[in-house]
Order: C-alpha cells, then structure tokens, then sequence
C-alpha cells in the first residue's frame, strides 16, 4: 500500500472562533488567573466607545490636545512623504477619528490620491465614523473595516495593490507590553511592502502627577469607562456583576514606566456568568488588571522601530515635550516576503 502525508495548512485556533466565543474564551481564562485580568481590547463596545470620547475632551487628558497640534502643525511634512504616488491611507483603532480629519482635510485639499480604509473593533465606532467621513468630506473614498488590525491589514492586502500609510494614532501601541508591541509591529512589518509608511502616536515619559491625574479624573470618567467592561459582560455574556462593588484604580509602576489600571473588588462576592457557566470568586480588595498604558523615551521607540525592520524618518513632538508621532519608513530585502 502506497502511503502518504497531509501537511494541513496551519491555522490559530482563535480565527474558527466567532467573537461572542472569544470574548467568553478570554474572560474565563483571565478571570481564572491568580492575577485575574481582562483585556483592554474588550473596553470599546458602544457606549465604551462613547465614553472614550468624552475622555479625550477631558482637561487632565493632555494626550489627544498635544497629538492635535503635532498633526496641525506638520500637515505638510507628513504629506510630503506620501503625496507622490497613489496610497491607502490605513488607520489602526480608528476610533471617533477627530485627529485624523485634520490629516484627511489637508489631502483632499492639496488633491492627494488616496483611499481612507479605518480599522477598529468597534462596530458602532465605524458606524458613526463612516458617517462623519460621507457627510464631511463627500469626495472622500472610505472604506471602514470592523475588524481586529490583522484581519482588516490582511483582507486590505488581497484587494488592494497601493502603497501604504498606516496611522497608529492616540498611543494605543501603550497598552501593549514590550514584548506584545514588538510582536505588533513586527506583524504590521509583515503585512507592508517595502517603502510603506507607517506613523504610530507614544506618550513620552513625565511628571508622574500629569500622568496619575490623566488617568483619574476628576468627573470620574475613565473609572466609568472601565467599570463598563463589567457591564458588557452582564450585556453580552449573562454576567451578573453588581458594578457598586468594584472601584477603579489607576497607578504608575516606576519599574514598568507603565500606568495600570485595575478594578477592586470592595467585598467578598462570587459573580456568575451565565455564557462561561460557572461563577468566579473575589476577595475584598483583590484586583482584576484592565489596562496598560506604557510611557516611552524616544531612544526606546528608535530601539523598537530598528528591532522590528523600520527605518525611523522623523519624530514630531508637540511643544509641551509630552507626546510624539514617530513616523518609520518599512524597510525590506528586495525578495522578501515578509517573516
Ligand atoms: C485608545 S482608542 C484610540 C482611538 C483613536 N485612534 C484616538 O487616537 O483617539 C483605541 C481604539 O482602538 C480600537 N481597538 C482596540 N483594540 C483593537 C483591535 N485589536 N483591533 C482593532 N481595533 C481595536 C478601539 O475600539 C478604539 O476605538
């Protein structure tokens, strides 16, 4: 008898899951730990969305203002590195997209061809963000994803052959550890050509007061924004969490350079989720993480950029010193596919 082998094509688990099951999947393994932990990918369901809105209007928010004046202010020198061929002009965790229109309305206004393709997780984000774009600029093209990054870089890639510039605004590239960022941005490096370019926000490091207050305002907006994660468990997996229970906590880890934020739970209580089928048990003051927001020194993003295959072009820094888009050129072996 003759034999023979398969190789079956290898596949991540994950991707046969739909969203619900992998939401479930998440909560159950990172509510199981000792150090019980919940994404803080799962913050932006609609009214996380909103929420998240109405923080970076915040005073103590200095973020969204200093990325608003770096993006005002260097209109011209971004354009200047994309003007001269046809691009997409890709976003990563879109969001409400306010900073960008500052972007759009400069390359509509100097007849830029581009195509504006915003990913984001969150549908209603998209929803209303694609809104805003047909409304406000009506010869603009756009073409919103709601998808992870990968999935929307992946099906972006099969469709359309353009050159590349990928925008990573607000400093979400934060809330990934070091080793999660570089695994990021070496997967972004694989899903570009050559010559793309790629411009991703990092808050600098500071006075640690500017970065506690940032994080605990004072209308107690963010402490809000994460206690909804409780509620979108209730919402969408059957969870019974009483949220009067937990606080918000937010602190900087000097060692880490890194803000964290936690949900405490104030007494002793076991919450069941009906999806996952079981209840899971807190301590008095025990903590479940929700959030990093790693702070950076320029010579760690130049250390990130060159470790995973990008060329740093410029570093635009508003004028407080707090914040920097970094923009990087891809850089590959003529042959490479990518790995
Ligand atoms: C911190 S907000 C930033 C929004 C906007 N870029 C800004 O600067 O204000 C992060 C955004 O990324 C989206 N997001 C989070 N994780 C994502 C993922 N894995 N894939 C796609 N979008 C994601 C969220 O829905 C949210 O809109």
């Amino acid at each position: 008898m003759a034999s023979s082998y398969s190789v079956i094509k290898q596949e991540d688990y994950r991707e046969t899951f739909d969203a619900k099951h992998l939401f479930a999947l998440d909560i159950l393994v990172g509510l199981s730990e000792t150090r019980k932990r919940i994404s803080s990918k799962y913050f932006y369901d609609a009214r996380g969305s909103e929420l998240f809105t109405q923080i970076t209007n915040l005073d103590e928010y200095y973020l969204t203002n200093c990325e608003l004046e770096v993006l005002s202010d260097c209109q011209e020198s971004i354009i200047g590195l994309v003007r001269n061929e046809p691009f997409n002009l890709v976003e990563l965790g879109a969001g409400d997209g306010r900073k960008t229109k500052i972007l759009l309305e400069h390359f509509l206004k100097t007849n830029c061809d581009f195509r504006y393709v915003p990913i984001d997780i969150s549908e209603s984000a998209m929803k209303d963000l694609v809104i805003d774009c047909g409304e406000n600029f009506p010869d603009l093209s756009t073409n919103g994803l709601v998808s992870d990054y990968f999935s929307g870089l992946k099906w972006l890639n099969n469709r359309y052959k353009r050159r590349n510039f990928v925008i990573f605004l607000g400093s979400s590239i934060g809330n990934f550890t070091h080793a999660e960022a570089r695994e990021f941005l070496r997967n972004v490096w694989n899903s570009l050509h050559h010559d793309d370019i790629v411009l991703a926000g990092f808050d600098l490091k500071k006075d640690i007061e500017l970065l506690l207050s940032a994080y605990n305002d004072r209308e107690g907006v963010t402490a809000a924004f994460n206690l909804n994660v409780l509620e979108r468990i209730n919402n969408e997996l059957g969870g019974e969490f009483d949220l009067s229970k937990f606080r918000h906590f937010g602190t900087y880890d000097v060692f880490l350079g890194a803000m964290q934020s936690y949900l405490v739970s104030l007494e002793r209580q076991s919450v069941f989720i009906r999806d996952i089928g079981r209840a899971f048990e807190f301590w008095p003051w025990e903590p479940i993480h929700t959030e990093y927001s790693y702070k950076y020194l320029i010579s760690d993003i130049h250390r990130l950029a060159e470790e995973t295959g990008f060329r740093v072009e410029r570093d635009l820094i508003d004028s407080k010193g707090y914040f920097v888009d970094s923009i990087w050129r891809v850089v590959k072996p003529r042959e490479s596919n990518g790995n």
